[in-house]
């Protein structure tokens, strides 16, 4: 791998590197890519108040998550046919993530199966299941899950039929993942409801992580129905359109959820300082998705541990710049509402890559 002293270079190397139709697969949203951009705008609507005059000489981003400890408040998101990135897929996801010291979530939409990523590195994952089949297929799954080792279950809530995407319709392509499984693609997600939750944290002993709420009342229902984890998510702005901006969500689903679960954030997160704006928030971790596909695709595991590497620096820096030194003293107070920037879009956090991509 070439490498990049910025993460602009990182996007630029990815780019080349990909095709058309998976730069759009990877890059693009639904319907009018509303959501997509207004994920973008959220986080570019508010502005920091730092503090001044604390000893920032040392800055901690330790944190835990289900009793695992780790070196930062980031999750590497689920990424659906990752193979299109980079050949190693979710092997080379489960290496970075045991080098870097942070979660990965495995999609269950993907080339490779799961024991295979359970066993390539020792870091800490969760399977994310897509329901393609009726309740005995889902409870057979889910003990491979529990008997691969994998630290929690997740299941994504804002999938219930898959979105119209017009980059993709457009140059009819359709992901591996959906050309694998055929017409019974996500064919059971449409008919998840509040009783699958009852089932699985009846039904099984490992943690559940329910991706894509949007609500306090649904949080609030999901903690009280015993889910572990409440993960706000508008899935990249590539399920429903239309939606607020993610961390928009955000404040309502904290509130509603008291600290009595960890809060996972995702949607457009790109900068060590949308990190801070998340955690700012009451966040507990950030999941990140498509910079995380374009360091896969920029240079495999090694580009990935480098994109994380300047990310890591960016929050550090960030943070004593805030006048933080552990996460616990970052809240609400850091942040404030401001003007957006003009036109926020998926790649608007790296202003000097020439229009076009
Ligand atoms: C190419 C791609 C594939 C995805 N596949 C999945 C998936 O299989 N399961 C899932 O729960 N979310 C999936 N997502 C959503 C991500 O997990 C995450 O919520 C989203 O990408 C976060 O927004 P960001 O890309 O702006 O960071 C996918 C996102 C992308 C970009």
């Amino acid at each position: 791998m070439r490498k990049f002293r910025t993460l602009h270079e990182m996007i630029e190397m990815a780019r080349a590197k990909l095709s058309d139709e998976h730069w759009d697969y990877l890059l693009g949203g639904a319907d009018t890519e509303t959501s997509l951009n207004r994920n973008r705008m959220a986080l570019d609507s508010l502005a920091f108040r730092p503090r001044i005059l604390n000893d920032v000489s040392e800055v901690d981003l330790s944190t835990t998550f289900l009793g695992v400890p780790l070196s930062m408040p980031l999750v590497l998101a689920p990424l659906g046919s990752n193979e299109l990135f980079e050949s190693g897929g979710g092997v080379s996801i489960a290496l970075a993530s045991e080098e870097l010291g942070i979660p990965m979530i495995q999609s269950s939409a993907v080339a490779v199966d799961l024991e295979t990523v359970a066993a390539a590195a020792a870091g800490p994952k969760v399977y994310q299941l897509y329901l393609q089949d009726d309740q005995d297929w889902m409870d057979g799954v889910i003990e491979r899950i529990v008997a691969a080792g994998y630290l929690a279950l997740c299941l994504t809530v804002d999938t219930a039929v898959y979105s119209r995407r017009e980059r993709d319709v457009g140059r009819g392509f359709l992901p591996p993942s959906a050309k694998r499984s055929g017409p019974s693609h996500l064919a059971y997600q449409a008919r998840m409801t509040w009783n699958t939750v009852a089932h699985v944290k009846e039904r099984f002993d490992i943690p559940l992580v329910l991706k894509g709420i949007n609500r306090g009342d649904d949080a609030a229902r999901a903690v009280n129905d015993g889910v572990d984890v409440i993960y706000v998510s508008n899935h990249g702005g590539r399920q429903l359109d239309h939606g607020r901006g993610c961390l928009d969500a955000l404040p309502e689903v904290v509130d509603a959820v008291q600290g009595r679960v960890p809060v996972v954030f995702d949607g457009g997160v790109m900068r060590g300082t949308d990190v801070l704006k998340a955690l700012a928030l009451g966040a507990d971790l950030v999941g990140i998705g498509r910079l995380q596909g374009m360091a896969m695709a920029a240079g495999g595991v090694p580009a990935l541990l480098r994109a994380f590497g300047i990310l890591e620096f960016e929050i550090r820096t960030n943070m004593a710049l805030l006048g933080a030194t552990t996460l616990a003293e970052l809240d609400a107070s850091l942040v404030e509402p401001a003007p957006p920037l003009p036109n926020p879009q998926v790649l608007s956090a790296f202003p000097l890559l020439d229009e076009g991509y």
